[in-house]
């Protein structure tokens, strides 16, 4: 997959989030006025949303360049930069609200991902973690598709993931010293006898996540009983997926 690849999964992963997304926002209290950091911020969907969207002077950093790259040529008028989360290049007290979308899977070090996060908040800022799934607790039906989401979860392992991430987040906040913590699951809601209209998508991503573990044969099985479980109506595939959100006091 390349990049404008990645994008257009990004693109579908921000369409599940938009709603907690706004409900975040105003919870917090982003406005206008704000600096927003968005943090892990890939090809930039959900900073470039926040400046045309929301009318939001946002920046957003990638610790991959070319993903940062593809962000600038997609949204030239946007500030993206590469930088790892956890060295953030940036002085203290510099953005009253930091943003994260899918990042925390992919981090060793949450926690000092959130110290470093927290250095660049200005005290009564906000971090706001969203879309941290927990594969671990995954469910799908019906059973032949059990050995999918075992599959998935194992890969993302294999590729430096925590499956885990969601179930963690507000405990890291609270270790981080973040106050005023609220946490929760985003919401989620299917047609049960229609085929999404992610699911090329979430199979390209599939089909790329899983090469390595299983074979074409196997995988076009799997496809095959997905497809044929959501035109009976039978398919169930939910990840929970976690949002957190803690202040600076100090
Ligand atoms: C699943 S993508 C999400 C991208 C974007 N937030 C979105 O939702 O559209 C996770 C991103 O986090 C970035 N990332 C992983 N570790 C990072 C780190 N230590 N510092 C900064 N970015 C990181 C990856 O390069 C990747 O682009």
């Amino acid at each position: 997959m390349d990049n404008l690849d990645w994008h257009e999964r990004f693109s579908v992963q921000a369409e599940w989030t938009k709603q907690l997304r706004q409900y975040l926002y105003q919870q917090v209290g982003i406005n206008e006025k704000s600096r927003v950091l968005e943090v892990g911020c890939g090809t930039g969907v959900i900073t470039s949303e926040l400046k045309e969207f929301n009318k939001i002077q946002a920046a957003g950093i990638d610790i991959q360049l070319d993903r940062v790259a593809t962000a600038k040529k997609i949204d030239p008028t946007t500030h993206y930069g590469c930088a790892d989360v956890n060295h953030l290049p940036f002085t203290n007290n510099h953005f009253d609200f930091v943003v994260a979308h899918y990042l925390f899977l992919w981090l060793r070090d949450p926690v000092k991902a959130l110290n470093e996060i927290k250095r660049v908040l200005t005290p009564g800022g906000f971090m706001v973690a969203l879309a941290e799934p927990d594969y671990l607790a995954r469910i799908d039906n019906p059973q032949e598709l059990w050995q999918l989401g075992e599959l998935q979860t194992k890969a993302l392992i294999l590729q430096g993931a925590n499956p885990m991430a969601g179930r963690q987040l507000s405990t890291q906040l609270h270790q981080a010293g973040f106050a005023a913590i609220q946490y929760g699951i985003s919401g989620f809601q299917e047609e049960s006898d229609k085929i999404p209209p992610w699911f090329d998508s979430e199979w390209k991503i599939l089909e790329n996540d899983l090469e390595l573990i299983s074979s074409k044969q196997e995988l076009d099985k799997l496809r095959q009983l997905d497809l044929a479980a959501q035109q009976k109506g039978s398919r169930i595939r939910w990840v929970p997926t976690f949002y957190a959100y803690g202040r600076k006091d100090y």
